[in-house]
Order: C-alpha cells, then structure tokens, then sequence
C-alpha cells in the first residue's frame, strides 16, 4: 500500500455553493504534506472532505484505499479539528483518557500514551487542570496530544501551530518527523512559512484552487524564486491571467 491518501478530481463546496475545483493529491506513508493557503481559500474543507464529514460534489477520496465517506477509517486518522473540541469541566488528563478510551487504547497502555502525548506538547506538568482554566495555545496543544493519543497511523492536522510558541513548534516538528519517519502520513494545514518548509509535499490553495503542488525546494526552483511566499505570489498572478483569459 503506498498511497495512504488519495484525492482525485474533487469538487467541493456547501449546499450548491462550489469552494474547491479540481483537486488532486496523494500521501504515501512516512510523508507529510502541507496545505498551504489564504484564510477562506478552502483548508477546512478539503480536510472535511478528507475526514468524509463532506461527501463530495465530484470526484473521490480514498484513505488506506477505501472510499470516504467511511466511518472505520477513522478509526485509522488522529484528528486535529480547527476548533477545538475539548471537554471545559474535565481536566487535560481526563479529556485524554476519554478520547484514548474511544479510539480503543488499552488500559494498559493508556498511562504510557498520555505521558507520550503530553510530553510532545508539553503539558505534563498541567494534566491535572480543568482544560476551561487553559490558554488558547494550551487548548490548540491538548487538541494535537488528542490526535496522537492512539497513536494513529494517520495524522490530519488542521492549523496545529497556531498560538504555539517557536520553541514549542520545533519541537512538535521534531516529533512529526519522527513519526514519519517510523511510517506515518501526515496531513496539515498552516498560514505559516516555517511550517511549510519543513513538509515533504506542499499543496498551495488559492480560492480553491491547486495553483501549485511540489517539494518546497522543488517548487522554489520550478519558479527560479527564493521563498515558497514568492512562490505563492507568482503562482497567483499566474492563475489570475489564467482565469481571466478563459
Ligand atoms: N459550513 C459551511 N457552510 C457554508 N460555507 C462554508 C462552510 N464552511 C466554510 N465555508 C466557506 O467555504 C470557503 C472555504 O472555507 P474553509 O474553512 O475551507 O477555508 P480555510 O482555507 O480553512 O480558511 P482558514 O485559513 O480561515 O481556516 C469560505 O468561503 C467559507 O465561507
Ligand atoms: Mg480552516
């Protein structure tokens, strides 16, 4: 199995309103790819679709080969919604035993994953407090321990680093490559340019459309620039000429 994820031709978007046109990607096991794009330019969504919580207008998704919308693959996928979805009254640790419990963690081992998970974000020491008392950079680090918690083969990540501090984030890239490294596929989105250096794969996204698709160094040579921004830039211009000549 070497593609872990595959999207062929998708068209998405929300009742009869199309937000993505087009787009195609694939993960093999052990990469990590990142979405790159504008706030509105259609992350989420791709990602929903990728989760199957959007079944979509055209084209398909497949994850470990299987058709999504599927609701046993997510028992494959650590997930990292945008919005975090946390339990206020219940502590850290509490939310991870929950969520553990749910993807199927044994007792045994739910101790051990909490320490792991924990550890990543560096929360050990904050287990035990209400999560409703944490920052909104503490609530975005339980939320990424929560994906990692059942130690998934799959990891999709929706804007992981945002209120996240720099020492924090390169540790938490250390440990995205590690687990890439051991076989993972990993899937996020950012705004940030330090983030999308560190990815095997980048996706850039303008108004919902693939406008460029490769390695970061890759693409900067692809379009002789220095930064993926001026890549981003020149890529844009290139699909505004593009949408206004036909
Ligand atoms: N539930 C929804 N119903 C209708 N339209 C939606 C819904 N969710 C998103 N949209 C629209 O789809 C488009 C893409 O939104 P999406 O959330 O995918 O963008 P994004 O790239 O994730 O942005 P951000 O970086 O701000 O998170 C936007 O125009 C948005 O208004
Ligand atoms: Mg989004």
């Amino acid at each position: 199995m070497t593609k872990v994820i595959e999207v062929l031709n998708l068209r998405q978007g929300y009742g009869k309103t199309v937000v993505l046109k087009q787009i195609n990607l694939k993960i093999k096991a052990g990469e990590i790819l990142a979405l790159l794009g504008p706030s509105g330019s259609g992350k989420t969504t791709l990602i929903s679709s990728i989760m199957g919580m959007l079944k979509p207008q055209k084209g398909t998704v497949t994850v470990l080969g299987n058709q999504m919308p599927n609701r046993q693959m997510l028992s494959e996928i650590g997930f990292m919604a945008q919005t975090d979805a946390l339990y206020g009254t219940l502590t850290a640790r509490e939310n991870l035993t929950f969520f553990g419990a749910m993807q199927g963690v044994p007792k045994a081992r739910l101790g051990a994953r909490i320490t792991y998970a924990a550890g990543v974000v560096k929360l050990n020491s904050h287990l035990d407090r209400a999560v409703q008392y944490f920052s909104g950079g503490m609530k975005r680090r339980l939320s990424l321990a929560l994906a990692l918690i059942a130690d998934p083969r799959i990891l999709i990540l929706d804007e992981p680093t945002v209120g996240i501090d720099p020492e924090l984030r390169q540790q938490i890239w250390k440990e995205l490559h590690h687990l890439a490294a051991e076989g993972k596929t990993i899937l996020l989105t950012t705004h940030v340019m330090d983030d999308a250096l560190q990815a095997d794969q980048l996706l850039l996204i303008r108004q919902g459309e693939a406008i460029a698709q490769g390695s970061p160094a890759g693409l900067v040579a692809e379009y002789r620039v220095k930064t993926i921004e001026e890549v981003f830039l020149k890529a844009g211009r290139m699909q505004d000429a593009h949408n206004s000549n036909g």
